[in-house]
C-alpha cells in the first residue's frame, strides 16, 4: 500500500485485526490491512478495481472474477484473498515453497504456510511478506520500517 494513500486505504493501514470484505455477483475481495505494505501489486495491475484513493477502495464488480482473482494472487503479503461465488476455483495453495528475499526489504513467501504468531496463534496463509530488518513492530511480518529505518540487506 502506498504510504501517500488516503481515505479509507489509509484509515485502515493502521487498524490490526480488521478484516474488510468487498463483493460482487462473482466474487469476494477480503483485505486485512495489518498485512498490506508497498507493495502495490493489485492497483498497478487492475487499477479499475483497486483504487487507493477511493471510498471504497476496492470495487470488485469493476471486472472479471478471473482477473480479480489473479491479481489477488499476486499480492505477496496475503493482506488480499477472494472467494469465488460464481462456481470458479478457489485459489489453490502452492505446490513448492518459494522465498524470495526483496531489495533492501523484507522476504516474500509463498506455499502451505503455518505461522505462529507472538500470542502462540497459527496464522495459515499462502503468501506472507516476512521482516528481516528487524525493526518490525508486527513481527514476524513486515510493516514497512525497513523504510523508516534506511535498512540495507547487504
Ligand atoms: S498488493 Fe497486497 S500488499 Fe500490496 S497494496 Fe495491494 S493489498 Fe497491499
Ligand atoms: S523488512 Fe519490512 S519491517 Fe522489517
Amino acid at each position: 500500500m502506498s504510504e501517500k494513500a488516503s481515505g479509507e486505504h489509509q484509515e485502515e493501514r493502521h487498524r490490526p485485526d480488521v478484516l474488510r470484505r468487498y463483493r460482487s455477483a462473482s466474487v469476494q475481495v477480503n483485505w486485512e490491512p495489518q498485512f498490506c505494505i508497498h507493495a502495490s501489486n493489485c492497483w498497478r495491475n487492475l487499477p479499475e478495481v483497486f483504487k487507493p484513493r477511493s471510498v471504497p477502495w476496492i470495487t470488485p464488480e469493476a471486472a472479471s472474477a478471473d482477473e480479480i482473482a489473479w491479481v489477488v494472487s499476486a499480492c505477496p503479503t496475503g493482506a488480499l484473498s477472494y472467494e469465488r461465488l460464481d462456481g470458479g476455483p478457489q485459489e489453490p495453495a502452492p505446490p513448492t515453497t518459494t522465498i524470495e528475499p526483496q531489495p533492501d526489504g523484507p522476504v516474500y513467501v509463498r506455499g502451505r504456510l503455518r505461522i505462529t504468531l507472538p500470542d502462540g496463534k497459527v496464522r495459515e496463509a499462502t503468501r506472507a511478506a516476512l521482516c528481516r530488518c528487524g525493526a518490525s513492530a508486527h513481527k514476524p511480518f513486515c510493516d514497512l520500517s525497513h523504510s523508516r529505518i534506511g535498512f540495507r540487506a547487504d
